[in-house]
């Protein structure tokens, strides 16, 4: 297959950009390619909103730069957060003219909730169901382009770069380029090449490294670890952020969201003994930054022995909470909690990689023609530490800042000829999955047990010699056996746990959502550790 633009993921930043290329070249072919059903993306399940400026009166620019730069604890890079703040309301604008719908107040203005580390109000929300409304808004607007093409269940296996010509290409090949990528058909367990002339990877988050994570079944890191094998940059991947109230809900993966909106609107977070607990750990209470909040639970929890602490609602008004939470209320009211008379159990979990692909400001990554936006991203925007509700914004600024350099760059470009097929000579088919699923759930427990919310020097290091020993098993059994999508996600997991570990392990600090108890302060020299 040949395509002029070739767009892998079907969330926000993916569509986003594709919508754009497909509007303003309707001669050029754009090809979407995804791994699950088209809407099954991290961006479906957010729930607080957007955030962005909006009401003139009470926000600037300058005040959500500000709350993003200290939100990402010295690390953000300022341009970077000048840029996502003031071009994000224009990017709001237009996916409220493609049909997505926020909340409005009685008097039609748009209602504005707030979340940790927001000095105001600043985010637009639908319910508590944001991400869903404008992934649906996004997709309906894909199918009015006659020039888009998306496809479901194709797995994205590697991109094509002159390795796969047979040079050797290492970290110091100064030119890598990305002629299309190998692509695993899920119904036929073929393997396709699709060559094109621009590639962006727009695959999202990384959550299922760990045991307990909000994120979807499809956030495995596939975009950074095969940009990582193909010797492009990666930077910033110890910044896992866990967000501090997932529901306590033992044995059921993915965990399900309370999002931060909910303390945003008065939810107070209790121990065990019933005490309101982040007085004593920041003068923002229940709305400091996430690193802040998550680390205050997971000291509560180790000091009462718990595996999760309360989010107490029970004197907010109900119909206020039902207008703006029904999703969430009918959950818990599915498990037998009426969160007007019971409190919710909630624990940390594994919810944004801050990390990832190094991309510029204009989403281009350490390799020729390709980029990368959205949450498999670094652009700088994050730092240290995501601002909540900062995510879904930059996907669409950069999302449309990668459509503004392609669109310009693809008409000096050609389709690299002469690529071999994919070659699975020697490999048989595999005898046993519980090879894969036992190595997947040792994986996860690594990470969780030994690089989770604290970190020490000594943990770290062990969970270096365990990744070693799942790396070579793996490597081994992708040697030898067909590939499959579990294959394939176990392999990319274990590159991303490595990541994260390598990251952690080189950062002798404690900044934003990385803290090493053997290095409890704020290292002098500010930098990214770029992989
Ligand atoms: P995704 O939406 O995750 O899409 C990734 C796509 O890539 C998918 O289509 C997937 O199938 C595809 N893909 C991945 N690998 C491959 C492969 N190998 N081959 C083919 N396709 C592949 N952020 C906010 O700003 N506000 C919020 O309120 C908010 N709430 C959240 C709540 C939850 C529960 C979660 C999990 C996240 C939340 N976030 C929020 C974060 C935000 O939703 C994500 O960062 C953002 O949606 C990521 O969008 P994306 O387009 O980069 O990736
Ligand atoms: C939430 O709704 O709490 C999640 C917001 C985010 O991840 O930005």
């Amino acid at each position: 297959m040949h395509t002029d633009f070739l767009v892998i993921g079907s969330g926000i930043a993916g569509l986003t950009y594709a919508l754009k290329v497909a509007e303003s070249m309707p001669a050029h072919k754009v090809t979407i390619i995804t791994k699950a059903q088209s809407d099954e993306t991290n961006t479906k399940y957010a729930q607080g909103g957007i955030a962005g400026v909006w009401d003139d009166l009470t926000d600037s620019f300058n005040k959500h730069i500000e709350d993003t730069m200290i939100a990402g604890d010295g690390l953000c890079n300022l341009r970077t957060v000048e840029i996502v703040v003031k071009e994000g309301p224009q990017r709001i604008r237009e996916i409220i003219e493609w049909g997505a719908q926020f909340d409005k107040d009685p008097d039609g203005d748009y209602s504005l909730g707030k979340e940790g580390g927001h000095s105001v109000n600043r985010i637009l929300h639908h319910k508590d169901v944001t991400g869903k409304e404008m992934e649906r808004a996004l997709l309906q607007k894909i199918q009015s382009m006659h020039n888009i093409e998306l496809i479901n269940h194709w797995f994205v296996v590697d991109i094509i770069t002159q390795h796969h010509l047979g040079y050797l290409v290492t970290k110091a090949t100064p030119d890598i380029e990305c002629y299309g990528v190998y692509v695993l058909n899920l119904q036929t367990n073929e393997i396709e090449k699709i060559i094109s002339k621009v590639t962006v990877l727009a695959t999202g988050g990384n959550g299922q490294v760990y045991r307990t994570t909000t994120n979807p079944t499809i956030a495995t890191g596939d975009g950074v670890a095969m940009v990582y094998r193909a010797k492009g940059r990666i930077e910033n991947m110890e910044f896992i952020q866990f967000h501090p109230t997932a529901l306590f809900e033992p044995g059921v993966s993915p965990s399900f969201l309370i999002t931060e909106a909910v303390r945003g609107d008065g939810g107070i977070l209790r121990n065990r003994q019933g005490e309101a607990f982040m007085e004593r750990y920041d003068p923002r209470k229940d709305l400091a930054p996430r690193d802040i909040v998550a680390r205050a639970i997971d000291s509560e929890m180790k000091r009462n022995g718990t595996e999760h602490v309360f989010l107490d609602c029970r004197h907010m008004d109900k119909e206020k909470f039902v207008h703006h939470f029904p999703n969430i209320y009918a959950k818990c009211l599915s498990i037998g909690i009426d969160v007007m008379k019971h409190m919710i159990p909630v624990a940390p979990a594994a919810h944004y990689s801050c990390g990832g692909i190094k991309t510029d400001d204009m989403g281009r990554t350490s390799i020729r023609n390709l980029y990368a936006c959205g949450e498999c991203a670094s652009t700088g925007l994050h730092g240290a530490n995501r601002l909540a509700s900062n995510s879904l914004l930059e996907a669409m600024v950069f999302g449309h800042r990668c459509y503004l350099d392609s669109v310009e760059k693809v008409p000096e470009l050609s389709y690299r000829e002469g690529i071999p097929d994919w070659n699975d000579v020697g490999t048989n088919d595999p005898k046993e999955l519980i090879l894969i699923t036992q190595s997947l759930k040792e994986l996860q427990q690594v990470m969780s047990d030994y690089v989770g919310i604290v970190r020490t020097d000594v943990r770290l290091e062990r969970a270096m010699k365990r990744l070693d020993l799942l790396f070579n098993e793996t490597e081994e059994l992708y040697r030898t056996t067909t590939v499959s999508s579990y294959l394939l996600e176990l392999r990319n997991l274990i590159s991303v746990g490595y990541l994260i570990v390598k990251g952690a392990d080189f950062r002798k600090e404690s900044r934003g959502l990385h803290y090493n108890t053997d290095h409890p302060n704020k290292s002098e020299l500010v930098e990214n550790i770029i992989l």
